[in-house]
């Protein structure tokens, strides 16, 4: 089995199999990356060193049978790389300089040579080598408002308040921030795809805390902007756009972005999101993390759920949101195993 399943469907052929890959495929739950992690001392030493890095990327490819691997890395690496300070506190998510004026967002550094960017990079080539042939690499980097939201209130924040009201208030710092943003992650989504990534994945975990014409210019627009630079430099890469809680506005992000594909949060279900779309359109998702969590009867009769919805051409299993960290690892295989077995009774 040579063929990508995973690039099949991007590039509207029909699989071999149904290409499933999880959100948080490598990470907490996992006894063998806790071990790495506790010997790498730190997460982001972790992230910024390339065998160790690419080794928690293969990781969940040697336990599963996935057709993908996402890059070890974080959405906060564009910040650092521009001169963020950033760190990880144990058991508190990330805390980051704030960045919420014209000062700050003017001493930001541009992001080409970054030594972040650097060693990624080589984590993408060398997780590259290390992959089966029928196993893709996803590149990934989060989207604009989203990184903006962390910058502004500087780490994890329940409502996220100043950065919405910025967004919706929109001084000039803030319109900055989003086309500095723009431009850096698309520089970062350019530099990985020279290493090796094959397709690209950008995370808009925050997408749903827009609405209406905000929406529109800070969510839709500025991936818009970088999708359409990517085809120019990289016209055979095919995009993931995970716009989490975009809820009804999925399609409209489809039409305006002309991503390969759209990630679906576990809210929506994915048929009346598949009418939605242009035809060309696949979709992502969606199982609820906590079927996944559960196990058992529940997971077995959620996956059944979610496939049925969508013909094989046009779907990436996937989760609606990450694996959680008290996940058992059985029930990662007994999901992908049901998709296989639910397949194999459809086709
Ligand atoms: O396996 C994968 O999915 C690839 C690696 C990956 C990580 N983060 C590793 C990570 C990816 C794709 C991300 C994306 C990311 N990072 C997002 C977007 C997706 C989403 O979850 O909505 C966001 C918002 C972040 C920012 C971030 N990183 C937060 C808020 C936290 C703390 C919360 C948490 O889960 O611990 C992180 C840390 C982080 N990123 C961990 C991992 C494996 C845990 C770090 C640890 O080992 O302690």
């Amino acid at each position: 089995m040579g063929r990508k399943a995973l690039l099949d469907v991007l590039k509207r052929k029909t699989p071999e199999r149904r290409p499933i890959w999880f959100m948080r495929q490598a990470g907490r739950y996992l006894p063998e990356y806790r071990k790495l992690r506790g010997e790498a001392g730190s997460f982001l030493e972790l992230c910024y060193s390339p065998g160790l890095a690419s080794e928690v990327t293969l990781q969940p490819i040697r336990r599963y049978d996935l057709d993908a691997a996402i890059l070890f890395a974080d959405i906060l690496v564009v910040p650092h790389a521009m001169g963020v300070g950033l760190r990880f506190a144990e058991g508190e998510g990330p805390i980051l300089e704030v960045i919420a004026d014209g000062t700050a967002v003017k001493g930001l550094k541009a992001l080409q040579g970054a030594k972040e960017v650097g060693a990624v990079c080589e984590t993408v080539a060398m997780t590259r080598h290390g992959l089966p042939d029928h196993v893709a690499l996803i590149g990934f980097c989060g989207a604009p408002w989203t990184v903006a939201s962390y910058m502004i209130e500087g780490g994890t924040s329940d409502e996220r308040l100043k950065a919405r009201l910025a967004a919706h208030h929109r001084p000039g710092w803030f319109s900055d921030l989003i086309e500095r943003l723009t431009e850096a992650s698309c520089d970062y989504l350019s530099a990985q795809i020279k290493a090796g990534a094959e397709a690209i994945q950008i995370f808009d975990s925050w997408a749903g805390d827009l609405t209406g014409d905000v929406f529109e210019d800070v969510v839709v627009a500025p991936i818009a902007t970088m999708i359409r630079e990517l085809r120019k430099r990289h016209p055979a890469i095919p995009i993931i756009v995970f716009a989490r809680g975009a809820g009804s506005k999925h399609g409209a992000i489809a039409e305006a972005t002309r991503a390969e594909a759209v990630g679906i949060e576990q809210a929506m279900e994915l048929d009346s999101v598949l009418r939605s779309l242009p035809k060309d359109c696949a979709v992502q998702g969606n199982l609820d993390p906590v079927a996944l969590l559960a196990g058992g009867e529940l997971l077995a009769r959620r996956v059944t759920d979610v496939i049925r919805r969508v013909p094989i051409e046009r779907h990436i299993f996937n989760l609606g949101h990450g694996v959680k960290p008290a996940t058992d690892v059985a029930h990662v295989m007994q999901a992908i195993a049901a998709v296989r077995a639910v397949d194999a009774k459809l086709l």
